[in-house]
C-alpha cells in the first residue's frame, strides 16, 4: 500500500501522515527534508542559495544519515532552513538528483528500527505526480493561506521560537509562490487525487473523512 500526501506547507499533512502511518503500519517518508538538508547544507558551508551547482553538488551526495544528522539541527524546521529548502527545491537538475533516493524509499519499506512495513506514506509536493504515480491513494491536503499561517505561528511559538504572525503569512506566501510557479514538479494535485479542504476542519474531522477511503483500498 502506498499513500501520497501532498499540499502546501501547514496544511495538515505531517499530522495525516503521521496518524495514517502508526494506524495502517506505514514507513513515513517526509520528503522535505530531501530539501530542507540540502538548503541547510547550503546555509551551513556559507554558500549563497542562488549557486545552483552547489546545491547539485550537495543533493548528487546527500545520504540518508547525512539528512538525519542535520535534522537535529535547530534551523532545520527554522525559517532559515524552510527558506533554504524553498529557494534550491526549484532548480530542476536539484529535483533529479533527489529523485531516486526518494523512490527507492518504497522498493523497501522498514521503519527506522529495520522492521518490515506494510507500505510507504510520503508527504511532500509531489509526491503523487512525480514520486510515486502509481500510488494507491493520492491525497491532496489544503487550507487557506491565512489558517496555514496561523498554525504554522502557533506551533513556532509552541517550541519557543519567536516570531510575528504577519512574518510567517509573509514567508508562507513567498513559499508558495515559488512551489507553484516553478517549472520543475509545481506543487499542484494529481488528476486522481483526492482533495481535502482543512481550513474548517479539525484533525478528528479530516481523519474521519480519510480512514474510509484507506479502508477501501485495502
Ligand atoms: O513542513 P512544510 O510543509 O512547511 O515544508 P516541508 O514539507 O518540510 O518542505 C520544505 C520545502 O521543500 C517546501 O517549501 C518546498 O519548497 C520543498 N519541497 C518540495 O519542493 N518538494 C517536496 N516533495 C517536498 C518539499
Amino acid at each position: 500500500m502506498i499513500i501520497t500526501v501532498d499540499g502546501p506547507a501547514a496544511a495538515g499533512k505531517g499530522t495525516i501522515s503521521d496518524y495514517l502511518s502508526k494506524k495502517y503500519k506505514l514507513a513515513y517518508f517526509d520528503t522535505g527534508m530531501v530539501y530542507r538538508a540540502v538548503g541547510l547544507q547550503m546555509v551551513l558551508i556559507g554558500e549563497d542559495l542562488s549557486n545552483k551547482d552547489a546545491a547539485l553538488k550537495i543533493a548528487q551526495n546527500m545520504t540518508f544519515p547525512q539528512m538525519m544528522e542535520l535534522s537535529i539541527h535547530p534551523d532545520f524546521r527554522s525559517d532559515i532552513g524552510s527558506h533554504a529548502a524553498s529557494v534550491i527545491s526549484v532548480y530542476p537538475e536539484v529535483r533529479t538528483a533527489l529523485l531516486k533516493m526518494q523512490q527507492n524509499f518504497a522498493l523497501n519499506p522498514v521503519f527506522a528500527d529495520g522492521t518490515p512495513a506494510n507500505g510507504v506514506i510520503y508527504d511532500g509536493r509531489d509526491t503523487g505526480t512525480v514520486i510515486c504515480p502509481q500510488a494507491d491513494l493520492k491525497l491532496f491536503v489544503t487550507a487557506s493561506t491565512e489558517v496555514r499561517a496561523e498554525r504554522r505561528h502557533k506551533e513556532f511559538l509552541q517550541k519557543g521560537i519567536i516570531t510575528t504572525y504577519q512574518k510567517v503569512l509573509d514567508d508562507m506566501i513567498a513559499r508558495d509562490e515559488r512551489d507553484c510557479n516553478r517549472s520543475a514538479a509545481p506543487l499542484k494535485p494529481a488528476d486522481d487525487a483526492v482533495i481535502i479542504d482543512t481550513s474548517n476542519l479539525d484533525i478528528e474531522a479530516v481523519l474521519a473523512y480519510i480512514i474510509p477511503l484507506v479502508e477501501a483500498k485495502i
